[in-house]
């Protein structure tokens, strides 16, 4: 369903003076599959939220190759893309912000479908009653603002939002984060049935490795901007042979794995080695010096490292 590959994103930062580009996204690539759910881990600032906006190209990616359902979506033009967006939707990390506090319920999940045209007020009430029904709300809900709904509420109106254009493929970034324990477990429930009912393709970015590990047939982890290891969610919960993952998957007491900064002085940058190099509890004189290669483990797992 969906290829990426050699995947950067480069932000520019400093003054008017001295331009600086930071690379938030390295050179990433992975496949999705039809009706797959892929999770995408790593600590906060690692580059996630960056990688699945330019997977859909809400921002542009600075260089890479995207292909969905056949599709060359890197090269395709401001109305080609237009045209396509509808396929490819994206829930935000924060629900508040992308909600209108001004719109009632029925009117934010309505508002796709007018936008698409085609149907007529009647057709969109009625999809609009069915998509809150999908989500798990009650036909009350529909006349209140977002200010009169919790926060589990508002999470599913963002999914019936999502869902209101029939998408194939949906990136949800940290869909559950700011949720209680229940509700959050409530939503990712949901979102598994919609997968089985709607066959849909998901990106599913999280820093929590409970919810990855419950969610996602496949996963990659990620730290500053590369993917580090792939595969099967099972095997690399089973086996993560990247020291990175391992630690992520086992966290050692002395080890704070802290927030990643892209403008910090040992992200890869100019430095030729592994970017994981500098924290490795195994890292040899190579790791220093030359940049690794994805290693194939089997036919769908792969680690970048040196080591193994
Ligand atoms: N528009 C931008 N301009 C400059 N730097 C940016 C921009 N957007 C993000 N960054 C930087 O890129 C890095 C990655 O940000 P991103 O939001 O992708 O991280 P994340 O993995 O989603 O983190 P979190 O788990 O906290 O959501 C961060 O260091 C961030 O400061
Ligand atoms: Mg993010």
């Amino acid at each position: 369903m969906l290829e990426v590959i050699n995947l950067d994103k480069c932000f520019s930062s400093g003054g008017m003076m001295k331009k600086k580009y930071i690379k938030v996204v390295d050179r990433i690539s992975f496949q999705i599959g039809r009706g797959e759910t892929f999770g995408l881990v790593g600590e906060s600032g690692c580059g996630k939220t960056t990688a699945g906006k330019s997977t859909l190209r809400l921002i542009e990616p600075t260089s890479g190759k995207i292909v969905f359902d056949g599709i060359d979506v890197t090269k395709l033009k401001t109305k080609e893309m237009r045209k396509l967006r509808p396929r490819m939707q994206m829930i935000f990390q924060d629900p508040d912000a992308s909600l209108d506090p001004r719109m009632k319920t029925e009117r934010s999940i309505a508002e796709p479908l007018r936008l698409r045209g085609g149907l007529s007020k009647r057709e969109i009430e009625e999809r609009v009653m069915e998509l809150i029904e999908t989500v798990g709300l009650n036909p009350e809900h529909a006349h209140r603002y977002p200010y009169q709904m919790s926060g589990g509420q508002n999470q599913r109106v963002v999914l019936a939002r999502a869902l209101a254009s029939n998408p194939d493929f949906i990136v949800a970034d940290e869909p559950t984060s700011g949720l209680d324990v229940s509700v959050q477990a409530q939503i990712l429930k949901l979102m598994n049935e919609l997968k089985r009912d709607l066959n849909l393709t998901t990106m599913f970015i999280t820093h929590d490795l409970e919810v990855v590990k419950h969610m996602s047939d496949r996963m990659a982890v990620m730290y500053r901007g590369k993917i580090l290891e792939m595969g099967e969610t099972e095997n690399i919960f089973n086996c993560a042979r990247h020291p990175y993952a391992q630690l992520l998957i086992e966290p050692q007491p002395s080890e704070d794995l802290g927030v990643q900064d892209a403008e910090s002085e040992n992200r890869n940058g100019d430095r030729p080695g592994c970017v994981f190099y500098p924290r490795c509890p195994f890292a040899e004189k190579n790791c220093m010096e030359k940049e690794p290669e994805m290693i194939k483990m089997n036919r769908d797992h792969q680690v970048l490292c040196h080591l193994v």
